[in-house]
């Protein structure tokens, strides 16, 4: 009885398997089909794979013949079109656009660290999103179109306040945004006194190990003996020594100083001394930038950011004076002590950098222009305290170059 229930239930099995290739068949046409479909909603652009946002905004918008402009587009263009011969005076204009996006193009030695810091520290309060950027491959400043049209489609892919920060040249967002987008991020960077600057980063270069590596490796297969030589410069060797590396001779390749960074992704902009680029710098930070910090007026920029971009930086002052932050905050200062540098030596570096000086006067002076249009307000009991959230501000503990080096820095 057993056995022939057994046999029975054996014979069943075996009739069902003689099924399985006409199921398959049909699973793997049904997989095909949906294949199918999804490719071509691919072909046509279907914006449903952005965000609900966009895809309600998107039969109010003009089509893509018909362009409209940002207000003062018109004269923009004008001064565009003349910008050898003009002369542009900075001015206390409040240029942040209507966004919910803060771009800050950030250079190197400039107080970039903490000024992250900051913005993390603010976006908890102010509902926004601070996203620092992977590097992927080391100092990537000049991007390609594509690179620069993916980081604008970044910003649209989900509509939400965000800020984010990038040793980067500025990019025109206006030019590279899809065509439905009618918002680009407000700007902001802070620059530094020109010759501090070079100075730090001169002592920066050898004291970042990682830094150091790559440049020693690339200069002993140049030249075998000189990774060295190089490691061990004395500033004011180079400086007076007529070294290569501190001549600035003019169209030389300048990837530091404020003129490229806010002249933008063009050749003539990382030419030393190039005063083409100076004036399409002075262009943009009067007519694109909403703030442009100086690390020396550190006070004054906090407070301009403040009123000028405050759906970003609203109670910015307070919160940088306040106990908290000084935990929350990480600063990347070079820890070697050294020797006051020569008036000589200054003096010869700042002779070499007089189109970096008049850029770097030009933004002091429409700091000073924007901080002069809030005093009044300053001087009013307004700012109200933000309650500080009591949760552990859980911050990463990755420093921004070095993880442009590439290193790993664990505290
Ligand atoms: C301004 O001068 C530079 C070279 O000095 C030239 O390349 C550029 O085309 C000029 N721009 C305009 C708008 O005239
Ligand atoms: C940015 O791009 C837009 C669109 O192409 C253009 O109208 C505008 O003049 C550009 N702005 C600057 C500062 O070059
Ligand atoms: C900046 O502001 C802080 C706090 O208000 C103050 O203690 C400090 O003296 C100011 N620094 C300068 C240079 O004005």
């Amino acid at each position: 009885m057993r056995r022939w229930r057994n046999l029975d239930s054996f014979s069943t099995f075996l009739g069902l398997i003689r099924y399985v290739p006409y199921v398959a068949c049909i699973v793997a046409l049904k997989i095909y089909v949906m294949m199918l479909l999804v490719h071509s909603r691919d072909a046509t652009t279907d914006y449903a794979d952005y965000d609900d946002y966009v895809v309600r905004q998107k039969p109010t918008q003009p089509s893509t013949t018909t362009t409209t402009h940002e207000p003062g587009w018109r004269e923009k263009q004008e001064i565009l079109q003349r910008l050898n011969s003009t002369v542009i005076i900075p001015s206390a204009t409040n240029r942040t656009p209507e966004t919910i996006w803060l771009f800050y193009n950030r250079m190197p030695r400039t107080g970039g660290q903490t000024m992250v810091s900051l913005l993390k520290s603010l976006a908890k309060d102010l509902d926004y999103q601070h996203q620092e950027h992977v590097y992927r491959t080391p100092w990537q400043r000049l991007m390609s179109e594509e690179e620069q049209r993916n980081l604008a489609t970044w910003f649209e892919y989900n509509f939400w306040p965000k800020s984010y920060d990038r040793f980067s040249l500025f990019i025109n967002f206006t030019h590279h945004r899809s065509p439905y987008v009618t918002l680009r991020p407000a700007y902001m960077t802070i620059v530094r006194d020109p010759v501090e600057k070079f100075i730090s980063y001169f002592r920066f270069k050898r004291v970042d190990q990682q830094r150091a590596k790559m440049e020693m490796t690339w200069r002993e297969r140049e030249k075998p003996g000189a990774s060295r030589k190089w490691y061990w410069k004395k500033l004011k060797d180079c400086v007076l020594g007529g070294d290569p590396e501190c001549t600035l001779k003019d169209d030389s390749d300048d990837f530091i100083s404020a003129v490229p960074f806010i002249c933008g992704q063009f050749d003539y902009c990382m030419k030393h001394g190039n005063r083409y680029a100076l004036q399409k710098a002075k262009f943009h930070a009067e007519f694109e930038y909403s703030v442009i910090g100086v690390l020396e007026e550190w006070n004054k920029t906090i407070s301009v950011l403040e009123h000028f971009i405050p759906s970003f930086f609203k109670g910015a002052t307070q919160r940088y004076y306040s106990t908290e932050f000084e935990t929350e905050k990480q600063v990347n200062k070079n820890p070697k002590k050294y020797k006051e540098e020569s008036e000589e030596v200054k003096t010869a570096l700042k002779n070499r950098m007089t189109v970096e000086y008049e850029f770097y006067e030009f933004l002091k002076q429409r700091l000073y222009k924007q901080y002069q249009s809030i005093e009044d307000l300053l001087r009013l009991p307004t700012t109200k305290l933000i309650s500080k959230s009591t949760e552990d501000p859980s911050f990463s503990k990755w420093d921004r170059l070095d993880i442009e080096l590439g290193r790993n820095m664990k505290p």
